[in-house]
């Protein structure tokens, strides 16, 4: 809701009120907390550091600058409140924005000294705030932004703690939390795409927020390119946050009359800790973000070929494959990398997607009728932003891959990056992908991106690469509206909510390990709701980690989303393991219904301790999933563990399918319930809970 009265802003979705006021023409912030019946009415500007709406540059606050624009004659600025409007609908922009039903203030400021204006968007939601930016040039000069924030907050004097991700290729998202302490730290990418190096998420809580209780703010930027969540930490122990788009060296020109508009930010407030934080951005995202084609339903069961074939890609090795996948329920067959010409090893070809003649000399036709034979659909990989030295397309066009004038490209896994800043770039790899579809009846595609940007000749061209990107998107879900798309970087290096705009899941890690893999899921829920999660169950001695784990804590790891296979069944695993899948499908196809639309309740944090524990209990209370799994068997005490369930109706009764038995909610978030795990490590418990009619 928006309530306005004279100069005094009270914005509030189910959770939060957020207030701002006017006072001598400069924007103040008040208060972002637990919802006000009243709008905050007092003007506590006389701070030692005033909390501003945003914060700006040169003109006495030295706190890190939400902007800074610069012209030939200055490098402040000094924006005044003109005036507000309440807009029906969201901005027109060019990036990915929150959908759906939504109010929206738009405050207009100005600076009439450099004859600009600054547009401060809020999106109301009724899980989250949104925010972004439009500067508009109205002078008769060019000026030059070198920094657009699309959220700047600025917290009074506390205690408080930071949650961000970094990670790495194989071990997405670390969880990690520390003292926020004096100076400035920033959570960013430079990297030109999001990057594994850090998520663009981060929570700001008081020292003694935990899952279940405290003052906690999550922020996310929506964008696919360089982002920035910066912190600062003041001498007066006040806190700014600004997060937005991360603009490099050298700024972006914005001529006269040209506006610049800067990617959403998303920000989410709960008074009960990390957990609701998360349950209000998997709310707000299944209902505002996610392609509405497919949320909330249930993603076809894949089996990859990646782990199984690598680049041993021929018309037999793809048959067999299938065969073994046939008549479990596996719904779409994905033929992941090696299928194009010449594609032997990741040193080539990328670009060329056309099949590769020697080795599939019949295309991919037969395949994917051989595979649609045996009960499944096709999907297939393809790299659009990549180009490889040894390809047609790079003799071809050397001029459309990225690279700096007189230097030698530098290649990353072997590969340079198409220039998507290009319309004919993009044209032709849209072309390349429709052909493919269009051929062969493909209904699903990974989307994979292998490589960080580099020789990008200006701040401008990195942003006109993200919009590029989106371009691609935009065509082919316009074109293909029921191609589902799986979003991949490398694993999980392109986690973020302007890619979950267009992919309704993503490829969570290539590290498929059941323990590790219970972390990285983990922390990925802190802000993606589980439906988002693409996870696979491998074989073993896993490829990544060397470590064996049970089939069953796999599979129990994996349901915790959208489950699908990457193993040779014909090799890779026992009979007794194949003989589990058809099982494994059919539990999960009943259970997904609740896993990807439920709220999410994390238990034990793998990153604390031995343990991983979350259940998902549907919105109604009248059923809940549930899965423990503990790392290494310890002795004595493994069969004693007591687990206390979260979120239950403490009134209702449940039935718990795998002990056949009745248990009232209270006594199980109360008192709690015995774990019973198998003699081994990585063993894994799944219960069943629904509830007794009263
Ligand atoms: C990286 C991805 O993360 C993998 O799953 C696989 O698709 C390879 N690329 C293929 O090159």
């Amino acid at each position: 809701m928006i309530k306005i009265d004279n100069d005094y802003f009270h914005l509030s979705g189910e959770n939060y009120s957020y207030c701002f006021f006017v006072e001598n023409g400069k924007l103040y912030h008040s208060y972002f907390g637990k919802p006000l019946k009243k709008t905050v009415e007092r003007k506590i500007c006389d701070r030692i550091e005033p909390l501003f709406e945003y914060g700006e540059f040169g003109r006495g606050d030295f706190r890190i600058p939400s902007t800074v624009i610069r012209t030939k004659e200055s490098l402040s600025t000094d924006f005044v409140y003109k005036g507000y409007e309440i807009l029906k609908s969201a901005t027109k922009s060019p990036f990915p924005t929150l959908r759906g039903e939504q109010e929206v203030l738009a405050i207009t400021l100005a600076d009439s000294c450099i004859e600009v204006d600054l547009k401060l968007y809020y999106y109301v939601f009724k899980d989250g705030l949104v925010r972004n930016v439009e500067i508009i040039n109205k002078s008769k000069n060019c000026v030059n932004i070198d920094k657009a924030m699309s959220f700047c907050l600025d917290l009074p004097s506390e205690k408080y703690h930071c949650l961000s991700l970094y990670g790495r290729p194989n071990d997405e998202r670390n969880y990690t939390r520390e003292e926020l302490g004096f100076g400035i730290k920033s959570i960013e990418s430079a990297c030109g795409v999001t990057s594994h190096r850090q998520n663009p998420f981060v929570a700001i809580m008081d020292e003694d927020t935990s899952e279940d209780s405290g003052n906690v703010y999550g922020f996310n930027v929506v964008y696919a390119g360089n982002f920035s969540i910066e912190l600062e930490k003041t001498e007066f122990s006040q806190v700014r946050v600004n997060a937005g788009e991360n603009i490099l060296y050298g700024g972006i020109e914005i001529k006269p009359n040209e506006s610049f508009l800067t990617p959403q930010v998303v920000v989410v407030y709960s008074s009960q800790g990390i957990g609701e934080m998360s349950r209000s951005f998997h709310r707000l995202y299944r209902k505002h973000l996610l392609p509405p084609n497919f949320r909330d339903k249930i993603r076809p069961i894949v089996i990859n070929s990646w782990e199984s074939l690598i680049y041993d890609i021929n018309e037999e090795s793809i048959k067999k494959l299938i065969d073994s996948a046939s008549g479990l329920g596996i719904d779409t067959f994905v033929l992941d990398d090696g299928w194009f010409k010449n594609r032997l090893d990741d040193t080539t070809s990328l670009g060329d997607w056309i099949e590769d003649k020697k080795r599939l000399p019949n295309g991919l036709k037969p395949i994917v009728s051989y595979a649609k034979e045996n009960g499944m659909n096709f999907g297939i990989w393809i790299e659009p932003e990549g180009i490889s030295v040894n390809s047609d397309l790079y003799l071809a066009h050397p001029d459309w891959a990225i690279q700096t004038k007189g230097r030698e490209g530098v290649q990353i896994r072997n590969q340079l990056t198409l220039d998507f800043s290009r319309q004919e770039v993009i044209d032709y790899v849209f072309s390349a992908i429709k052909r493919l579809i269009v051929q062969n009846g493909i209904t699903y595609l990974k989307w994979d991106m292998n490589r960080y940007l580099t020789d990008v000749v200006s701040a401008e061209k990195y942003r006109k690469y993200t919009l590029g990107v989106y371009s691609l998107y935009e065509r082919l879900t316009g074109e293909f509206p029921n191609l589902i798309i799986e979003g991949c970087a490398s694993g999980g290096g392109r986690y973020e909510p302007s890619t979950l705009y267009y992919t309704p899941l993503i490829w969570n890690s290539d590290n498929t390990d059941a323990w590790c893999r219970s972390k990285i899921q983990y922390s990925t829920s802190l802000c993606y709701p589980l439906q988002t999660s693409s996870n696979h169950v491998s074989h073993c001695p896993n490829n990544q980690t060397g470590r064996n784990t049970p089939f069953k804590s796999r599979g129990a790891v994996a349901s915790l989303g959208c489950l699908g296979y990457e193993l040779n069944l014909s090799s890779d695993c026992s009979t007794k393991e194949v003989s589990q899948i058809p099982m494994q499908i059919e539990e999960y196809k009943k259970d997904a219904g609740l896993i990807l639309t439920g709220d999410l309740y994390r238990i034990l944090n793998p990153y604390e301790g031995d343990e991983f524990c979350e259940m998902v209990v549907s919105e109604d209370k009248s059923s809940a999933y549930f899965v423990y799994m503990r790392s290494l068997n310890i002795p004595s005490v493994a069969k004693k563990r007591i687990i206390k369930m979260k979120g239950l109706d403490k009134e209702a009764k449940y039935i718990i399918k795998e002990r056949n038995a009745v248990y009232t909610g209270e006594e199980l978030v109360n008192v709690g319930i015995e774990m019973n795990l198998d003699h081994e490590d990585f063993s894994c418990e799944i219960l069943h809970l629904s509830e007794v009619a009263k």
